[in-house]
């Protein structure tokens, strides 16, 4: 290697780390100490906020957000969404079986397993692709992922069917924790215009406002969707990571692309242990 491309490649770590210790990350810890080390970050941010209220994103710092969600889940006005999700589950295909087939369970209890690493074909399986999975299994054709009325409502309400079940996502193996750090490194990579990570909102400033709005913890984040925002319109987990590179000018990833499946395995594996719970209002 020459002086120069050694120099080089000597600055380029260093301004690596540099970056990396700016939002806060810690360098080449396992997947649960990243775990335990933003759990840490948060209850010294939130201070007296029990885990369990995590869920509930940015309304745990609000009494009042919290009632207004709550007399809104009473009576949910996407509620409809749902139905219609439920009626595509329960359609039998062509050859007579159902989505219920295709899982354990019938379908119920499962949602917090994914995604999952498949060594098989070195890839993150998410709960959509197993959904799709199955079409294709049964000679179906298969949805769009980035389709709110299809795959959309469909997931509104087969998720709903693990709503309580504590997210349990494993890193056990080489392959595995490669698609962990590729999701890792997206979460604290500073991209677009505003030359912002998701961590710079998410980690380093949760709990505080960006414009008018309260920003919500990474843990937490994970476990409830799709919501419907204003109550009214769906927005898958992918969606809503898109609608977030938007607002930081960076080019959104398509809906079910390898970076944002590796994006969500990093981000779910943060959120085990939350109860889930699908179909949710949000702001
Ligand atoms: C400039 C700040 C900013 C950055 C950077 C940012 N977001 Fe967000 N994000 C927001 C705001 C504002 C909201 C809505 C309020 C809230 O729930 O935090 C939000 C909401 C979310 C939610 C929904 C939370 C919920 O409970 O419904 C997720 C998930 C999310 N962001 C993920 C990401 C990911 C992944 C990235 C990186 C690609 C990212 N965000 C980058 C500002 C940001």
């Amino acid at each position: 290697m020459s002086p120069i491309a050694c120099h080089a490649s000597r600055f380029k770590r260093a301004f690596l780390t540099l970056l990396l210790l700016l939002v806060g990350a810690p360098l080449f810890a396992s997947p649960e100490e990243d775990r335990e080390a933003f759990l840490a970050f948060f209850s010294g941010r939130f201070p007296g906020v029990p885990l369990e209220q995590y869920v509930h994103g940015s309304m745990m710092l609000s009494e009042d957000a919290l009632s207004q969600y709550e007399s809104i889940m009473d009576f949910p006005p996407f509620q409809g969404d749902i139905d219609r999700g439920r009626m595509l589950w329960e359609k039998p295909f062509a050859n007579g079986r159902t989505f219920a087939d295709c899982f354990d369970d019938g379908g119920r209890n499962v949602a917090g397993l994914y995604p999952y690493y498949d060594e098989a074909n070195d890839r993150v399986v998410t709960f959509e692709m197993a959904l799709n999975a199955c079409l294709k299994e049964n000679g179906e054709a298969k949805l769009d992922y980035g389709d709110r009325s299809t795959m959309g409502v469909l997931t509104a309400y087969a998720r709903t069917l693990s709503d309580g079940m504590a997210m349990n996502i494993k890193v056990d193996s080489e392959g595995a924790r490669k698609k962990y750090e590729a999701g890792r490194a997206f979460y604290f990579r500073r991209i677009g215009q505003h030359n912002l990570a998701c961590a710079s909102c998410h980690y380093t400033h949760a709990g505080h406002y960006f414009r008018d709005e309260l920003l919500s913890p990474t843990i937490g984040q994970a476990v409830h969707f799709p919501v419907f925002r204003g109550g009214e319109f769906l927005f898958t987990l992918h969606m809503r990571y898109q609608r977030c590179m938007e607002a930081l000018r960076a080019v959104p990833f398509a809906a079910g692309s390898e970076e944002l499946n590796n994006l969500e395995y990093f981000h779910s594996y943060l959120n085990n242990g939350l109860p889930l719970k699908a179909s949710v209002y949000r702001r």
